[in-house]
């Protein structure tokens, strides 16, 4: 089994280059089943969702190349199926988008959803009452999801909440039907708006994308194009708490400062200094710092994507530190590989109380999902002596060459067999 070993204590210092963003990309990706056309996208991330998805596109009949190491060109005019459901579908969350994009081209869709989940439930009723407000009929038998119609039309759909996946999902399924798609109360996450701009580069008519609404005036054609995915605000943000955690002086370069604002905010909050440049961002630490309050929220509110690393880095605070998760029902359970550093956490409902503790200790720990993997990279990086981290395939699905980008800013990191 594969572990990454670390050795806590390094101070990091140097450079960190972000990548396109994950969740940018295995959106965008399938959204090139709309397109009649070669889309050449640029940014690509090097990670396992994007080989999955990629891989669920080759099944169905696109033609998709690398013609360089982060640049696809894909030409999906070729497909001629909307049945989605197959393996490889079942084995990534995201696969959801291929029911928004299959609808939007073929009227119907037919994919399988994934069994299992990271944390908690993730429902996707709020895409279902998307589809069915635009004119389809869905049932969902076992792990596979149906969409079908006769005619599907434009219409206004309000979220109960501003879900990333519906919205993505609803102005997929929008783009090409005639007449305007509003969604009230719609996701602004970046994502969000980095799909509609490459819908609209590719002839789409997409306007409102970073607002709670958002108007979709259909169009009958999209044609080829190409375009680059903006920078991972995520992997960005691990990256700037990774630094402020372990200490030194490192800057994340290709990111997006606004992005970044209500993490910035937080770690000077917390004592860190912080530095903005045009496209990168200085995040200097001593290793001391300070508690603070955190609660996730939905874009441009602190992301939970964020906070297995943010509860991470305050496990080391002075004081004791609340952070209240606000988007996902639960989300704490990786806390449990946190208290074998001998981190002091308690969880109650919504909320962990990290109470700070000045040192951590190296142990043997496991990724449970992605995020939390970062944290526990976070967690080792500022304990004493070494740590192994197994269950490392959920930490390739969604950061590029982490172990190189943290040994290039001095961290003692190597992926082992064990
Ligand atoms: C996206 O998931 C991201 N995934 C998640 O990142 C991220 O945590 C999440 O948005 C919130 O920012 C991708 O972009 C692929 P939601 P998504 O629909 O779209 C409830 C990562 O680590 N809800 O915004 O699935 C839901 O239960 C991943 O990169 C419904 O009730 O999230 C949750 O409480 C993990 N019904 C809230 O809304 C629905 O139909 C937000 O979910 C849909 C969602």
């Amino acid at each position: 089994m594969e572990k990454l070993l670390i050795e806590g204590g390094k101070r990091l210092s140097g450079t960190i280059h972000v990548s396109g963003a994950k969740n940018a990309a295995i959106a965008i990706i399938p959204a090139v089943l709309l397109v009649e056309g070669v889309c050449r996208i640029e940014n690509i991330p090097q990670i396992k969702d994007v080989e999955v998805i990629v891989n669920i596109l080759k099944f169905l009949g696109a033609e998709v190349s690398y013609v360089e190491q982060d640049v696809l060109e894909i030409d999906a005019s070729c497909v001629n199926t909307y049945y989605a459901d197959c393996e490889l579908a079942k084995s990534m969350r995201a696969s959801y988008y291929l029911l928004g994009a299959l609808l939007g081209r073929f009227g119907n869709a037919k994919v399988s959803m994934p069994g299992g989940c990271d944390f908690g439930s993730r429902p996707i009723d709020l895409h279902i009452k998307g589809f069915e407000a635009l004119g389809a009929t869905v049932t969902v038998d076992r792990d596979v999801v149906i969409a079908t119609s006769e005619h599907l039309f434009a219409d206004s759909v309000y979220l109960d909440f501003p879900s990333v996946g519906a919205t993505i999902n609803i102005m997929l399924a929008a783009t090409r039907i005639p007449g305007t798609t509003v969604i009230e109360n719609a996701a602004k996450e970046p994502h969000v708006v980095d799909l509609a701009n490459f819908l609209n580069q590719m002839g789409a008519k997409i306007k409102g994308a970073g607002t709670d609404v958002i108007r979709i005036m259909g169009v009958d054609k999209l044609s080829g194009g190409t375009y680059s995915i903006i920078p991972d605000q995520i992997e960005a943000g691990t990256y700037m708490i990774a630094a402020a955690a372990a200490g030194g002086d490192v800057t994340v370069e290709n990111l997006i400062p606004k992005h970044m604002e209500s993490l910035s905010a937080k770690l000077e909050e917390a004592g860190i200094t912080i530095t903005e440049m045009d496209d990168s961002i200085r995040v200097r630490s001593d290793g001391n710092f300070k508690k603070i309050n955190v609660k996730t929220m939905p874009y441009p509110g602190f992301p939970t994507d964020l906070q297995p690393q943010i509860v991470s880095f305050l496990t080391r605070a002075n004081g004791t530190s609340n952070v209240i998760e606000g988007v996902w029902e639960s989300r704490f359970q990786y806390t449990d590989e946190l208290l074998k550093f001998g981190a002091q956490i308690k969880i109650e409902d919504e909320k962990a109380i990290v109470h700070g503790i000045p040192k951590l200790y190296g142990t043997e720990v496991k990724a449970t999902d992605l995020r939390a993997g970062a944290g526990m990279i976070i967690a080792a990086l500022m304990a004493e002596g070494f740590s192994k981290i197994s269950n490392v395939c959920h930490i390739d699905r969604g950061y590029e060459n982490l172990v190189e980008k943290l040994k290039n800013v001095g961290a003692s990191i190597r992926r082992i067999e064990e």
